[in-house]
């Protein structure tokens, strides 16, 4: 497993010498190295194949997307740039659908660029790449801000359960749901984490129990279908997940299996809790019903890999996220506070 460089934390994703730089998160835990991405076409095959994953993270590479294409068509034919941003914009929409940062991103993108059309091409490109730059950066103070609520939530001595990765490799750094843990950690509480293994791209056994490690945080790793079974031991305090976009009632799309942690937590009257951004919630999908689940490649289910388990021939079902109706939320974290039983009303009122 390779070492953290001491006194820094991940970078999920860095600007170098005119390039977004990210993390091959396909790679980890057993190697640790930058892809490079050079124009927006590289940044949606980068966010299609998951190179980078992670609904804030996602938006963030989207941003910078943009300012690499606006950087390549800025030498260019005038009557080019236009058609070519379209373009970029299209190719960067279509890379994945579930998380909402994705358009969350690429719409405040486009608001600067139409509101700076009439001035040379150059210029946009550098006012995009300053926006980039700012949206990476608004990220962080965001996560620190809702792990500070988050972490007001946690006693000290409780065992958190997660599912997926909400790390820092899923955002800008510090993370959500693992931000509400580092925080807490930071105030100098005791805090475990037991951490779903995440079938099927792994991303629990790889990402979080990663990061943990290397943080030294507590952290024991179990395949998603022990959870059910440690609640009823009574080895659960809370259960604290990430999300990929948050309908206006409070439904939540996160990754695939949190559903059923939502369902086991209520049975059990264990606290299920939701950290995301404001960027995470789509105040244009009235509930999760609204909200298109992505559903990936069958190669997925099939096997690992090199490693395939399962016969040629079968069928197989991949939808990557699910949907957890806001009734069995007990609490929505974002940087604006916390929401006690998230609805309509509520969420509303964390906008105005
Ligand atoms: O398919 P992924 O790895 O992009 O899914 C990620 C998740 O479901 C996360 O829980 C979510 O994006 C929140 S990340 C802060």
């Amino acid at each position: 497993m390779p070492a953290p460089q001491p006194g820094t934390r991940v970078q999920t994703l860095r600007w170098r010498d005119g390039r977004l730089e990210m993390i091959d998160q396909r790679l980890l835990p057993t190697r640790l190295e930058y892809r490079k991405a050079e124009s927006a076409a590289d940044v949606a095959q980068a966010i299609r194949t998951m190179v980078i994953r992670g609904a804030p993270a996602i938006g963030c590479a989207a941003a910078f997307g943009v300012a690499l294409a606006a950087r390549e068509l800025r030498g260019g034919p005038s009557e080019e740039f236009d058609s070519g941003m379209e373009s970029a914009f299209s190719l960067l929409a279509a890379s994945r659908p579930t998380a909402v940062n994705l358009f969350w991103a690429l719409r405040r993108m486009r608001a600067l660029w139409e509101h700076a059309r009439e001035q040379p091409a150059g210029d946009i490109a550098e006012m995009l790449l300053d926006e980039a730059h700012a949206v990476l950066a608004e990220d962080i103070g965001i996560n620190r801000a809702l792990g500070n609520h988050g972490a007001q939530l946690l006693a000290s001595g409780c065992r958190v359960l997660t599912h997926c990765n909400a790390g820092a490799l899923a955002t800008a750094g510090h993370g959500t749901a693992l931000g509400v843990i580092r925080s807490a950690v930071q105030e100098g509480k005791q805090v475990s984490v037991i951490a779903n293994e995440t079938r099927p791209i792994l991303q629990g056994a790889r990402l979080t129990a990663w990061e943990m490690v290397q943080e030294g945080i507590a952290v024991t790793l179990i395949t998603d279908a022990m959870s059910g079974h440690l609640m009823s031991q009574g080895e659960i305090d809370a259960v604290i997940v990430g999300a990929d976009r948050v309908a206006a009632n409070g439904d939540v799309a996160n990754k695939i299996g949190t559903y059923m942690l939502a369902v086991l937590a209520q049975r059990h009257g264990i606290p299920f809790y939701v950290a995301c951004p404001l960027s995470s919630i789509d105040r244009q999908a009235a509930d999760g019903s609204e909200i298109p689940i992505e559903e990936r490649p069958a190669e997925e289910v099939l096997g690992f890999g090199d490693t395939r388990w399962a016969p040629t021939g079968v069928r197989v079902r991949n939808p990557a996220f699910d949907v957890t109706p806001a009734k069995l939320v007990t609490a929505l974290i974002t940087e604006r506070g916390v929401v006690h039983n998230p609805d309509s009303r509520k969420i509303a009122e964390l906008f105005s």
